[in-house]
């Protein structure tokens, strides 16, 4: 943390080259919708180039009428457009102490973008589900090996399951565009699944198999890996991760950043949560011990993530202060402000400690 680190050419900061993995500088966002070009971008194994004029999308598995679509197929088929935010569910990993393995991303693997596309559910109504689905699997193009153990006996491609009432809702979406354009290439061209509501993990890009199954998928990527622990009739068991916790970030300013005393400073959030809606944020500038209320710059929009600002009155005394930032949400729930261990080095979505320095030696900003 606030070390210097490499930056791509668009800006994104760079986490990893092989395969892609970038993060938006978030300080540096100030729209509602991230520009398409600064949107973290977090992918497994190499990005895949598939062709446009050959590409299918294959729906069959438990259905009637299993179907292969073109891209232009899909492209005629009623669209929907919806803003939702995909926040990666180890985004924040570099607070968790003791340090953990994996991407250290800081705040930024989160992004709010407008996705176009196909609902899943048409998709599923035309093929004709079978009443005796209770997932659909969806597998994307890429493939390779993972490292972490346990390590598959040979190439596995990209795949997770939504539960069928999740997929059937009409937000989950079978996109092709974002922010107005076709998807790029990082972000899974020709086509992706959103959905909104889930960590991103679930939105699996370069979408190329809808698989409906009849029994619990198990798959790498919901059980070895972006998978927690719960309990059922007192014993522990591994689930696949899903719905995001609700979660409030500061983003300006930034960690160590040098502020002037006695002056009025705009500090800058963003907030949101998976199933429920935001509806207050409570910043702390003495490390939790006096409240206040920040004021949201955008209005309730289901899955869309609200941001905030507080006007702060740094203090005369020069010295380090911890900013805090606590969302509650429509049913009154709060962010902790501990990391569940249950969630191991994901669901980072306890209140993140922004350490700053009021500085006499700081100009006053303009
Ligand atoms: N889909 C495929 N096929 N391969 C991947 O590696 N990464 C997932 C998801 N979909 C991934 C994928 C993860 S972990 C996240 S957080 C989101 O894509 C990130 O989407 P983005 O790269 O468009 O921001």
């Amino acid at each position: 943390m606030g070390k210097a680190s490499q930056t791509s050419s668009a800006g994104l900061i760079i986490r990893q080259k092989e395969p892609t993995n970038l993060e938006t500088p978030l300080d540096q966002v100030d729209s509602f919708i991230t520009p398409t070009d600064l949107f973290f971008i977090r992918s497994h194994f190499s990005t895949p180039k598939l062709d446009l004029a050959s590409y299918q999308l294959l729906v069959d598995g438990a259905v009637r009428n299993p179907l292969s679509l073109s891209y232009e197929q899909l492209r005629d088929m009623p669209s929907e457009t919806r803003v939702a935010t995909l926040e990666c569910a180890g985004n924040g990993r570099v607070f968790l102490v003791p340090q953990v393995a994996g991407a250290q991303w800081e705040l930024g693997a989160v992004g709010n973008a407008e996705w176009t596309g196909v609902p899943l559910g048409a998709l599923l109504e035309r093929a004709g589900l079978e009443e005796d689905a209770c997932e659909i699997v969806l597998e994307g193009a890429d493939r390779g090996t993972p490292k972490e153990e346990p390590v598959p006996p040979g190439p596995i491609s990209y795949a997770r399951s939504l539960p069928r009432d999740k997929a059937l809702e009409r937000e989950v979406l079978i996109a092709y565009q974002m922010n107005g354009r076709d998807l790029p290439l990082d972000h899974g061209y020709p086509v992706r699944a959103v959905v909104p509501g889930y960590y991103g993990m679930a939105s699996v890009k370069w979408l190329l198999h809808v698989q409906a199954v009849r029994e619990q998928f198990r798959g790498y990527w919901q059980t070895s890996d972006y998978a927690y622990w719960d309990y059922l009739d007192g014993k522990p068991v591994r689930r696949a991760l899903g719905v995001m916790k609700l979660k409030s970030e500061i983003v300006r300013p930034r960690f160590y950043e040098k502020l002037a005393p006695n002056q009025v400073y705009t500090v800058f959030g963003a907030a949101w949560a998976g199933e429920t809606e935001v509806t207050g944020i409570a910043v702390s500038m003495d490390g939790g011990q006096i409240w206040a209320e920040a004021e949201f710059l955008d209005p309730l929009q289901r899955h869309a993530w609200r941001r905030w600002k507080f006007n702060w009155l740094t203090p005369k005394k020069p010295g380090q202060y911890t900013l805090l930032a606590r969302a509650k949400d429509a049913s009154g729930n709060i962010q902790p402000d501990k990391h569940d261990q249950h969630y191991g080095s994901y669901v980072i979505s306890h209140t993140l400690p922004i350490e700053v320095f009021v500085d006499a030696a700081t100009n006053r900003s303009v």
